[in-house]
């Protein structure tokens, strides 16, 4: 019997509030057809005061399980990726599990930035198979508008806001599931991608802080590379996948990596012009966008993959 990680549902979540790039435009210094040309993005979702990442992440979630059509008291494990939680502490994974009025279960968060529902699943993968739960809630989930400089263009206009979730449940069922993961981490670029506040240090929330040519570069070989890996790691080629879904960082290095790895283009799932980069809710956003669209089938093999601050990359590869 070969245990695996089998998805059950998806769900997602954005903000009421749409702003376009014309609106940004008003504030900053910058364009549509600038952010358009560079990124590939035309509009993002930001939350509003009602709005906090635990919310998202629990409509998210809700929408998953109904998917699923589990109970939500049937999840034993909530594991929660976002770099913009409600508080320092607690966790949001322990805000969402009280929404959705789960008495008991193992509940945290992970911390990996836009790499983060990578780094999420794998952790709620390995604890599956690893038999400390049968049921789980994988969710990605930021508010990256709270921790925007308003003021810094080359930033301001990347970001929007939003969640998604997956439910995964420990199954021995036709080759389906989380077949290979692979995750990294190299310390020594955290100057590239970071937020210049905390609370041990600065004592503030801090912003947002980029050199986004040097992350672009870093971004197009790390992701080449892993998805390599895992493809390699669970015996299968380019040829075999049916969809990529990427964190949805920038169009440019969408096709860069796409073409780098010889993946038709239209195999992969796009959502940055409308999300925006969402950070770790990047990933599970357009997974749950192409499954319910009816591109992403049953039996379908779909790569999932991610960069982010740290520098973090990493990549999943499942049958669905
Ligand atoms: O999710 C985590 C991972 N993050 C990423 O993967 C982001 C990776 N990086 C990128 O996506 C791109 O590097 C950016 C979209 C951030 C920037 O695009 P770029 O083509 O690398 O532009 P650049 O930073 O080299 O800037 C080119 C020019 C500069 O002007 P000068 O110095 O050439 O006169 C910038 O000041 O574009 C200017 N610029 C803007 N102009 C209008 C930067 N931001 C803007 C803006 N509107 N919003």
């Amino acid at each position: 019997m070969t245990l695996r990680s089998v998805v059950r549902g998806s769900g997602s979540a954005l903000p009421k509030r749409v702003v376009s790039n014309a609106e940004l435009a008003e504030q900053v210094d910058t364009s549509d057809e600038w952010i358009v040309e560079r990124t590939g993005i035309r509009q993002r979702y930001i939350a509003d005061d009602s709005e906090t990442t635990s919310s998202l992440a629990t409509d998210a979630a809700r929408r998953a399980l109904e998917a699923a059509g589990f109970d939500a008291s049937s999840i034993d494990l909530i594991v929660l990726a976002t770099a913009t939680p409600d508080q320092t502490f607690p966790a949001t994974a322990t805000k969402v599990q009280a929404n959705l009025g789960i008495a008991d279960c193992i509940a945290f968060d992970v911390a990996a930035v836009c790499t983060g529902f990578l780094y999420a699943l794998t952790v709620a993968d390995s604890m599956l198979r690893g038999g400390n739960a049968k049921r789980a809630l994988v969710i990605g989930a930021e508010t990256f508008s709270r921790i925007l400089d308003w003021e810094d263009r080359g930033t301001c206009v990347l970001f929007g806001d939003g969640a998604g979730a997956i439910v995964l449940e420990a199954a021995d069922e036709d080759g389906k599931g989380i077949l290979d993961t692979r995750l990294h981490a190299a310390g020594q670029h955290n100057e590239l991608l970071y937020v210049d506040g905390g609370p041990s240090t600065t004592k503030t929330v801090g912003h947002l802080r980029m050199r986004g040519r040097e992350v672009f570069r870093h971004a197009v070989v790390n992701l080449a590379e892993v998805l390599t890996e895992t493809l390699e790691g669970a015996g299968l080629t380019a040829a075999d996948i049916d969809w990529v879904v990427p964190h949805q960082a920038n169009a440019r290095i969408l096709d860069a990596t796409a073409k780098k790895l010889g993946l038709d283009p239209s195999k992969v799932v796009v959502t940055v012009d409308k999300h925006a980069n969402t950070s770790a809710a990047s990933v599970p956003l357009a997974f749950d966008e192409a499954v319910r669209d009816g591109r992403i089938k049953p039996g379908d093999m779909v790569v999932m993959e991610a960069m982010g601050g740290g520098l973090t990359w990493g990549a999943a590869v499942l049958r669905y």
